[in-house]
């Protein structure tokens, strides 16, 4: 019995010591998450333990003889112990809280100089825009070393929540206000920003890169996109950072979304519409509920992309889906 007992425990302790139960942190905040997260697993290991012991102990010690059917003896509880596990208990809890409140006050502190950046979520892509870098806007998320980053964060259409697995920090994005959530990374490297609220048919492939860069990248980085692409003015870029992509198949941007129709051929969808392909593709998108591609619902994508882009914009995309812009 205590063989077996031994070998379990070893088996159990083997489990949870090899096997990677969170990611390797890769932010000052989700190092001080995963110190709460383990302090109370090692607590709740501990009280289990504990009580598992008693109970086995008290089961194989005072169990009754066979054919022993008399009442057991009346006992009025021992003072000293129940002092003591509700001390130990209190204690124990108290704990937990102070520290996650001190982990949560520090999370929460944007300090003097955060790098801002506001975050566009809607169904369902992911779009970045910052302020301080003269309203860079970007599909991707990068990000400098070693600096805080305070995220301003909204939705278009309903709830998203904003999360990297590696950074800890997990947030709301609602339609209507604005939430905030800060992030200090301490790693370079690419990660995945993932949308972690369920929020419609293609909350599956809401991802979004991120790139964690040292400073000095991060600047030339910020120079390069300035002087560079326009400011996403070009379709393919368009296409990239308003997140078509992770709904539709489009073979020129390497994109297999399924969540909406193909759009490699947009010219027989048009003659099957009875239109012209470039108004039909502006249609289609600044006004998707009009004509809806068969074995497809409507009100799947969103209706504000005629509000959310510029005209130029929309305009570029179009020529850019119709082969126009090459
Ligand atoms: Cu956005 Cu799930």
């Amino acid at each position: 019995m205590a063989g077996i007992g031994v070998v379990v425990a070893i088996l159990v302790t083997l489990a949870a010591v090899l096997i990677p139960w969170l990611p390797t942190s890769a932010s000052r905040e989700m190092a001080r998450i995963e110190l709460v997260y383990w302090v109370a697993t090692i607590i709740s290991i501990g009280i289990f333990t504990l009580v598992v012991s008693v109970i086995v102990y008290s089961v194989l010690t005072f169990r009754a003889a066979p054919e022993d059917e008399s009442d057991g003896p009346s006992i009025h509880g021992n003072t000293g112990l129940e002092v003591v596990w509700t001390l130990l208990a209190v204690t124990l809890v108290v704990a937990i809280g102070v520290l996650s409140a001190v982990v949560l006050s520090q999370n929460g502190n944007a300090g003097t100089n955060p790098l801002a950046v506001n975050v566009y979520a809607q169904q369902f892509a992911w779009r970045f825009e910052y302020p301080q870098q003269n309203k860079l806007k970007s599909g991707e998320l990068v990000l400098p070393l070693g600096r805080k980053v305070e995220f301003h964060m909204t939705a278009a259409d309903v709830i998203h929540s904003f999360w990297i697995p590696e950074m800890g920090q997990k947030q709301d994005l609602v339609p209507g206000i604005q939430t905030k959530i800060i992030v200090t990374p301490t790693r370079t490297g690419t990660f995945t920003l993932v949308c972690t609220e369920l929020c419609g048919l293609g909350h599956a492939t809401m991802r979004a890169p991120v790139r964690v860069l040292s400073s000095a990248d991060f600047a030339a980085w910020v120079k390069e996109k300035q002087s560079g692409g326009g400011g996403g003015g070009t379709g393919a870029a368009l296409f990239a950072s308003a997140g078509c992509g992770s709904c539709h198949t489009f073979t020129p941007a390497g994109t297999t979304g399924k969540i909406g129709p193909s759009l490699d051929d947009l010219a027989a969808a048009a003659k099957a519409a009875g239109q012209d392909v470039t108004a039909f593709t502006h249609e289609s998108i600044v006004d998707p509920g009009k004509v809806i591609a068969s074995g497809y619902q409507n009100g799947v994508m969103p209706t504000n992309y005629g509000q959310s882009y510029s005209a130029q914009e929309i305009d570029a995309l179009v020529k850019y889906l119709t082969g126009a812009g090459q």
